[in-house]
């Protein structure tokens, strides 16, 4: 007799185990194959993170001539000192091989930016506290700084003996930079805004020598022109003009985070959000 019920149960409803099967089997066809009449979705020309990045974040500084943070603490001054022994070897190694020179300088300059915009990320987190917009400007930072490096890639390869200092360099830069940043943020800041004076220093003497015929006057890759918004007929020295820009952006961004965070006004010194909107 229980065998009968068994019988008669079995046979209106499945064992759990079918049941899974069958709803999976269903899942999987139905998703293989759309019910028909639904439109199907075509390939999109999703945006990459540059140009989301891009239109969040508009141009805010051009370029304005070159111009230098007159140190006004001894850490500014000591900053300022780094910042001259970090350029010495540079212009020893490099001299006026500006493509090999900047594609291993943007190998270093996107790393401040990821650092501190991790570093924020986390303290906002711990502590409870707003942002005020700093770490997406910073990841931005980074991302831009890595595009550069992106775009003069087109133009030139860093050879074995270039390619074993950048990544010497990543390890021991990224892990000072990191202790660095998190024992003064405000220090951190204010040597990467005087790097970025030298930067835009370094981008004109670069375009000197592309005015002069020294550096020959290519066309700039696609990668550069979609993510600057060139014009279809632009060349390595608009590119170098556009990344000039960038470099005053950065120098000022850095230069005033430093200073806010001097004047305890920085994401730093916020209090933890307070549940105002609770009625
Ligand atoms: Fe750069
Ligand atoms: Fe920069």
């Amino acid at each position: 007799m229980f065998a009968s019920i068994r019988r008669s149960i079995c046979s209106k409803h499945h064992s759990p185990k079918i049941e899974l099967k069958r709803s999976l089997q269903r899942c999987f066809s139905a998703l293989a194959k759309p019910p028909s009449g639904e439109p199907q979705r075509q390939p999109s020309a999703r945006p990459n993170s540059a140009q989301i990045f891009r239109k969040l974040l508009p141009y805010t500084s051009k370029y304005d001539g070159e111009r230098y943070f007159v140190p006004q603490t001894w850490t500014d001054k000591v900053v300022k000192g780094m910042v001259k022994l970090f350029r010495f070897p540079m212009d020893t190694i490099f001299r006026e091989d500006y493509m090999r020179r900047v594609i291993y300088l943007e190998t270093v300059a996107a790393v401040p930016g990821l650092v501190a915009g991790s570093w924020l990320h986390f303290h906002c987190l711990r502590r409870l506290h707003d942002d005020a917009g700093w770490i997406i400007r910073l990841l931005d930072e980074s991302e831009n700084e890595r595009m550069h490096l992106t775009a003069f890639l087109h133009y030139e390869q860093p050879g074995l003996l270039q390619r074993f200092m950048i990544l010497a360099t990543q390890i021991v830069y990224t892990s000072v930079y990191f202790v660095a940043y998190a024992v003064s943020p405000k220090a951190c800041h204010r040597f990467v805004g005087m790097l970025e004076e030298e930067a835009v220093f370094s981008y004109n003497e670069f375009l000197k020598l592309v005015d002069s015929g020294k550096i020959p006057n290519g066309p700039a890759p696609k990668v550069a022109k979609d993510y600057w918004e060139l014009s279809t007929d632009a060349t390595l020295r608009d590119l170098i003009v556009a990344i000039r820009d960038d470099e005053c952006e950065h120098r000022d961004i850095n230069h005033a985070y430093a200073s806010e965070i001097q004047d305890g006004t920085s994401p730093y010194d916020f209090e933890p959000i307070s549940p105002t909107s609770r009625s």
